[in-house]
């Protein structure tokens, strides 16, 4: 107990015993079936995270009615064939003493009619572009008393299924949240105005809710503290909401903030601190005597214990963490920080959601697939040479050695990490960094001989004989050899510029807009440098991922070091100019000394191409990037199911 003194604690809400302050936040995985019943692998997740102590687990946004569904694979309580579904979910749940919260929602504005079918309804008429810009129907009286009654039917099944807590979903600018706030809500009857008017809706609704389940059962209000909208809601406005429902016998409340038109807020990407909302949760705290959970960018259970210690939450809630790693909280009770896959905020996870697909997660491939990827020990140990020390090449490693074959894994550079070793450089991008020495330390644990500063021939193999040879040789940074003046000594690439390998001058020309072009403009400006970016699409950052586009794209256009140029390219370089053509039109840009190339990535494909020809090699494959370059999740992926195949 000792270094955890506070996160260890029991608790109660009301009536019930919290076995210890760290709870599970909802999160939407699109994993359920077409009608918003639970399956088996969703089952087999939340198994995974309460057998490592989890106190609490809130699912997800639950829809309560298919208008106001906001994906289409999302859990529902809508229908009562729901129930035995959700019951299994919440019976495994509670063989680990784990109890189980669900979330129920109304999506309103934030419905997409291509995902539900229906036109989306709301207090007013105001679309949500990030959901489609759907012009939502505003409600009428009797749609509210129809929304009311069917929350408090999915109350009742909520009960029927085994939950133990309800959860109102009052965030994240769905139904509840955008009667509550003047930014969407512009009606003129009894449901909008005034503060007591706007207050109605969420009121009724949790009315309804409580008589239907009782005095018994806590329930809960996930609020979003403050929209950060203009003319939207704040901290002051919404305790005061949250004091009025705790005067009506409110449980707990569960603190968020942001809205979809400030998603960066409810779901912080790694450009943010650790636990910035906790101000949020510790405001709420001041005035409610109902106990406070937290959420938002706690990934370290030693930020959470100094969180509770100062008093500025009840509760803590980690998704992202728990999604990462299912055994962080086992992990840090042990002290094995260094064991621990931790969330980097890459947001990989909610892309994949926003772009209508499974959740997974870009650290740890197992989410989502607990039973297919269980390590199963290797019927025949083998010799294994991994070629390449990057993110495929290293899971693949630590997988076939976990499994129990002797393992070699050889890398060129002095140093694990493949790609990762620059794109963890620079300001708000040092948490990659972090990935890369958890997987490093996870593979000289697992006993893998790791290899460094040797670049392997056919030849190596060939004398070393392994049973099975993996080639996960990466990519490296293209430079285009055809741009006249490519070889002059201005000319660099952005891994080199990364690795602090190319001296940073004053004027610099990075061709490409996209990630990591955008990551190496920024890296340059920090050090002095102005930068011209020259992209040859008509957008930057297209590459990025909704959210994190909403954090990058206003912080470049903010950056006076940084000019953007769209649809240009480069045509010739000198000793201190470029040469930019435009729809048509060259401009020769003056003073440049530095010409940094950050456009696409070459695959390293030698040693492949040689082992191919040769054709002697009895067992070999090629994976990560060096197939074709794609993201972090891709390779790390390929090396999981590649290490658990041998
Ligand atoms: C993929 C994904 C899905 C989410 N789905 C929900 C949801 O269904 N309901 C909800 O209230 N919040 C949802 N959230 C927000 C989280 O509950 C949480 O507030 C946010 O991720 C910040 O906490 P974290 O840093 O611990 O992840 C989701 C977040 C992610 C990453
Ligand atoms: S995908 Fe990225 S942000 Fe999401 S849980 Fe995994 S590491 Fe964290």
């Amino acid at each position: 107990m000792s270094e955890f003194k506070k996160l260890l604690e029991p608790g109660y809400i009301k009536n019930l015993k919290i076995k210890n302050r760290v709870s599970m936040a909802p999160m939407e995985k699109q994993w359920g079936d077409r009608v918003g019943n639970v399956t088996q692998f969703y089952i087999d997740y939340m198994v995974e995270r309460a057998k490592n102590d989890v106190a609490m687990i809130t699912m997800e946004s639950t829809f309560i009615d298919p208008v106001g569904r906001g994906n289409i694979y999302q859990l529902g309580l809508w229908d009562d064939s729901n129930i035995p579904s959700h019951k299994r979910l919440t019976d495994a749940l509670h063989e680990f003493g784990t109890i189980a919260v669900t979330e129920l929602q109304h999506a309103g504005r934030n419905a997409a009619t291509y995902k539900t079918g229906f036109q989306p309804i709301a207090p007013s008429p105001i679309p949500c572009e990030i959901s489609g810009g759907y012009i939502p129907r505003e409600m009428s009286l009797d749609d509210i008393a129809d929304i009311t009654r069917k929350y408090s039917e999915a109350a009742r099944r909520a009960r029927e299924a085994g939950y133990d807590m309800i959860t109102l979903h009052g965030a994240h600018g769905y139904i509840l949240n955008s009667f509550l706030s003047p930014f969407t809500n512009k009606r003129t009857d009894g449901y909008g105005g005034s503060l007591e008017n706007r207050y109605r809706f969420g009121t009724e609704v949790y009315q309804a809710i409580r008589a239907q389940v009782g005095e018994e059962c806590p329930v809960g209000y996930r609020i979003t503290a403050d929209e950060f909208v203009e003319g939207g809601l704040t901290l002051e406005d919404t305790r005061a909401f949250i004091k009025h429902l705790e005067g009506l016998g409110l449980d707990y409340v569960d603190v968020s903030s942001g809205i979809y038109e400030s998603a960066p807020m409810i779901i912080n990407t790694m450009d943010f601190p650790l636990g910035g909302l906790l101000p949020y949760a510790a405001g709420m705290k001041e005035v409610l005597d109902i106990p406070v959970i937290a959420t938002g960018r706690i990934n370290d259970m030693r930020f959470a214990e100094q969180a509770l210690e100062r008093n500025e939450a009840d509760y803590v809630h980690m998704v992202r963490a728990f999604h990462a790693d299912p055994e962080i909280l086992t992990k840090s009770r042990k002290g094995e920080f260094d064991d621990i896959c931790m969330c980097n905020a890459c947001n990989k996870c909610i892309d994949l959601m926003f772009g209508d697909q499974r959740v997974r997660c870009a650290l740890n491939p197992s989410a989502g697939r607990e039973r297919e990827m269980a390590l199963k020990p290797a019927e025949k140990k083998k010799s294994v040479m991994v070629v390449g020390g990057g993110l495929a090449g290293m899971e693949a490693a630590r997988i076939a050695a976990l499994r129990g074959h002797d393992v070699s894994l050889y890398e060129k550079e002095d140093e694990l990490g493949g790609a990762i070793r620059w794109s963890s450089k620079g300001q708000y991008r040092e948490e990659w960094g972090q990935a890369a020495r958890y997987r490093i330390h996870s593979v000289n644990k697992a006993g893998v001989a790791v290899h460094l500063g040797q670049e392997v021939t056919l030849a190596d193999i060939k004398a070393a004989k392994p049973d099975v040879t993996v080639l996960a040789t990466g990519t490296k940074p293209f430079v285009p050899p055809y741009i006249p003046g490519v070889d002059n000594p201005v000319v660099s690439d952005y891994a080199k510029v990364l690795l602090g390998e190319t001296k940073i001058g004053v004027n610099a020309v990075v061709v490409g807009g996209q990630n990591i072009g955008l990551a190496t403009a920024e890296f340059l400006t920090e050090h002095g440098c102005k930068c011209t970016i020259v992209e040859d699409g008509d957008a930057i950052g297209a590459d990025l991922g909704g959210i994190k586009q909403m954090v990058v794209l206003p912080r470049i256009a903010d950056d006076a070091n940084i000019e953007v140029r769209l649809n240009s390219n480069i045509e010739r370089i000198g000793d201190d100019w470029v040469e930019v053509q435009s729809k048509g039109q060259s401009e020769t840009l003056k003073g440049i000394d530095m010409v940094v190339f950050a456009w696409s990535r070459e695959i390293v494909r030698q040693l492949a191409d040689e082992v191919a020809a040769d054709g002697t090699l009895a067992d070999y494959c090629l994976i990560g990037d060096a197939v074709w370059p794609r993201e972090p999740i891709d390779a790390i992926y390929e090396g999981a199911m590649t290490g658990r195949q041998i």
